[in-house]
């Protein structure tokens, strides 16, 4: 199978609880390698350009603000079937739905503050990663 990269974040309500090493203990206890992070604060223009896709959706604006509301870790997680096994690892968008062991079931808060992103296909892995990170801040 093929080597593959996705994009994660670490979400402000993760931060905040100071869950950035446990949420980094999953994603490398899966296989998975952590080939770039950096930790910042997005404003407004930088929220709203990422989830751009749900400009229509009732949340939009909601999400927008809490991506705001405290830093986050950006990552590029690298390794075999990197995007669906991210997925796995993270659980279902709302916890009340995810896996016992992913991160949003032992994490997350709700279906907004739930404590990561990741990617949902490889052609969406290479466009947020070329929208945060330079080719030369991933060391794989
Ligand atoms: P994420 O995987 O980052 O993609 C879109 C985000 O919107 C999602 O995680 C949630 O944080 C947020 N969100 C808030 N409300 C909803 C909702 N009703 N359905 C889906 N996503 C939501």
């Amino acid at each position: 199978m093929a080597i593959e990269r996705t994009f994660s974040i670490i979400k402000p309500d993760a931060t905040r609880r100071n869950l950035t090493g446990a949420i980094n203990a999953k994603i490398e206890g899966a296989g998975l390698r952590i080939v770039a992070q950096k930790r910042v604060k997005w404003g407004k223009a930088e929220a709203e350009a990422f989830y751009g896709v749900h400009k229509e959706r009732p949340f939009f604006k909601d999400l927008v603000t809490f991506m705001m509301s405290g830093p986050i870790v950006v990552q590029v997680l690298e390794g075999e079937n990197a995007v669906a096994k991210y997925r796995e690892v993270m659980g279902a968008t709302n916890p009340a739905n995810a896996a016992p062991g992913t991160i949003r079931k032992e994490f997350a808060e709700s279906i907004e503050a739930n404590s990561v992103h990741g990617s949902d296909s490889p052609e969406n892995a290479a466009i947020e990663i070329g929208q945060v990170f330079k080719p030369d801040e991933i060391v794989g």
